[in-house]
């Protein structure tokens, strides 16, 4: 049965009308139109549905929207400022680490979701948080780069 959930999107509030067990993907993809979150596999292995939800990156393709009502979601979407990238867009970006670019979206917010939550995370973590993810284009290795560029963007920012 279909029930109202309100949740928090890129700091607008959103209410939708779905049944709560649908999946948080679905309804930011098909409900609410934002298509920047991929849908790789659909069952929690490929990172590319990662969104952050209450500072946390998780996988919506496996994450039912009930889980989301009252929470902070952030997508792709939420991040440049204007036509102003994010600094961990910019630095994945420059450092090659975009060939298709599919995977690109997830890697991203689970970037972000750690450096707000850890600015400081070691290169272990990072490669830890990046092992979530799957891509079939670059190799890793700039991504990994990027991701380090990104935090030191971030840090000399501060
Ligand atoms: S689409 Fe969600 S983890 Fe692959
Ligand atoms: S850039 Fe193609 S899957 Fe990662």
């Amino acid at each position: 049965m279909e029930e109202k959930i309100t949740f928090t999107l890129n700091g607008m509030p959103r209410t939708v009308e779905v049944d709560p067990e649908t999946m948080l993907v679905e309804v930011i993809r098909d409900v609410l139109d934002l298509t920047g979150t991929k849908v790789g596999c659909d069952n929690g292995t490929c990172g590319s549905c990662t969104v952050v939800m209450n500072g946390r990156a998780v996988k919506s393709c496996i994450t039912p929207v009930r889980k989301a009502a009252g929470a902070d979601v952030v997508t792709i979407e939420g991040l440049a400022k204007g036509m102003t990238l994010h600094p961990i867009q910019k630095s994945i970006s420059e450092s090659g680490a975009v060939q298709c670019g599919f995977c690109t979206p997830g890697i991203i917010m689970e970037l972000y979701g750690l450096f707000e939550a850890k600015p400081t995370a070691s290169q272990a973590e990072i490669e830890t948080a990046l092992n979530k993810h799957l891509c079939r284009c670059t190799g890793y290795e700039p991504i990994r780069d990027g991701a380090l560029m990104a935090q030191k963007l971030m840090q000399d920012r501060k």
